[in-house]
């Protein structure tokens, strides 16, 4: 069965292929995603690597003048989605494309290439160093508001976890703009209402759009005087971890010039990392920046210090004392939302459903941080949920259900690079 489901993986990645990049699956996300493609990357190397320093070429492609690579590349106008192209309005770079980014993945994936593979995968590494280290720059300089100690987030979009519970402070703190123009949802078209975000959330989203095409995509601005501010300890972690993977890539390439630059990000993240423990829940929450209250959740994101190699010796335990926790009440690692808190819906998007990318960054850290009990059983759920229910975009944590979209790309990338039991052989 497993060789059944290595043919049909490679077969989606095949299917969403739109011409060297891949789309998350047909319909409901018809363009080229920044998190996704990198994860898609991994999947394509393991039966054609040219295809896959292919996706990662084309993701800078849209990258703009001031470092950010989007969170979407809008290559066309495709009235599947909304909002599209007309709706975001930007023109920072060489396509259109949103206007905020997405959890920085891609210097790792790219250095996870480079370790598997030889000197000319090395040679494409160094032809996207700079691109790669200018968005860094971006998200350490545009990102981080005046007086904060870390990175923030101004749009649940760009944590890439939509709609998680952790963004109803922030959401709650801002309003939905008088003046927003009335719009269609096309996700609603194409997938179960009780699968995705409410309408109220949507309003708030698209209010956020408006404001930062009213200040012409300043990034700055968008920043320090957005409709919303938060802190998210998914991109506080990945990006660590990425800045991490850079410098290693810095070192590979005799980039001896970045070093300095990239140290300093490192010890950045390190002492920032505080700012996200909250004592009450011993875990990393997310936390609304401009009141300073915590999230009252454990949610994926929390899982992910190990990744980071962040946190202390107490702070790990808390972490893992939690996914214990947590692990005795569903059916499959690592729910997006807490079961104990809240919100919580097994089915719906990013307030419960199990998301096959994240189970791998949180089980390759435990992993590397020899906690290998707990970094086995998320591996071994994601392989059950595909198993059972073939490759979705997420699953029911209880049931192990498929939610959204079907035929997804970074499930089966996840599949093929990291999940299959063929890989054990
Ligand atoms: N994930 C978002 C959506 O659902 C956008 O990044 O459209």
């Amino acid at each position: 069965m497993a060789l059944d489901l290595d043919q049909q993986a490679r077969d989606i990645l095949r299917k969403n292929d739109r011409g060297g990049f891949t789309v998350p699956t047909a319909r409901l996300y018809p363009y080229q995603w920044n998190w996704d493609s990198a994860f898609v990357a991994l999947g394509f190397a393991t039966f054609d690597r040219e295809r896959a320093w292919r996706e990662l070429e084309l993701l800078l492609d849209g990258q703009w003048t001031n470092g950010m690579i989007p969170h979407i590349l809008f290559r066309r106008d495709d009235p599947d989605y909304f909002p599209g192209p007309s709706v975001w309005q930007t023109s920072g770079g060489a396509l259109p494309s949103g206007g905020i980014s997405q959890p920085p993945v891609l210097a790792s994936v790219i250095l996870e290439l480079v370790q598997s593979g030889n000197a000319e995968d090395l040679q494409k590494a160094g032809s996207m160093f700079d691109a790669v280290l200018n968005w860094h720059r971006w998200f350490h300089h545009d990102r981080t508001p005046d007086g904060c100690p870390v990175v923030c987030t101004v749009h649940p979009w760009e944590t890439g976890r939509d709609n998680c519970p952790d963004w109803e402070l922030g959401l709650d703190a801002m309003q939905v703009d008088p003046a927003l123009e009335p719009y269609t949802r096309m996700d609603t078209v194409h997938a179960d209402e009780a699968e995705r975000p409410s309408a109220l959330q949507y309003d708030k989203y698209i209010t956020i759009v408006k404001f930062g095409r009213d200040v012409g995509w300043d990034q700055k601005r968008l920043t320090n005087e957005g409709p919303f501010l938060m802190a998210d300890p998914g991109i506080h972690f990945i990006l660590m971890r990425a800045d991490r993977d850079l410098l290693e890539l810095a070192d590979r390439l005799g980039r001896h010039d970045a070093r300095a630059e990239l140290r300093d990000f490192i010890a950045k993240g390190q002492e920032g990392t505080a700012y996200f423990w909250n004592e009450n829940l011993q875990a990393f929450c997310a936390r609304d920046v401009r009141s300073g209250v915590f999230s009252e959740g454990f949610s994926n994101a929390s899982a992910l210090p190990f990744y980071a190699d962040a946190g202390t010796d107490k702070q790990r335990e808390g972490t893992l004392r939690n996914m214990k926790r947590i692990a005795e009440k569903v059916g499959y690692m690592v729910p997006s939302w807490d079961p104990d808190a809240v919100h919580f819906e097994p089915q719906r998007y990013w307030c419960g459903p199990v998301w096959p990318q994240m189970n791998n960054i949180i089980s390759k850290g435990l992993a590397e941080q020899r906690e290998t009990e707990m970094a086995n059983v998320v591996r071994r759920d994601l392989a059950r949920l595909i198993e059972k229910s073939g490759f979705f975009e997420c699953f029911n944590t209880m049931t192990g259900e498929g939610c959204i979209g079907t035929d997804f790309s970074w499930t089966a990338a996840m599949w093929l690079a990291w999940a299959s039991p063929n890989l054990e052989n």
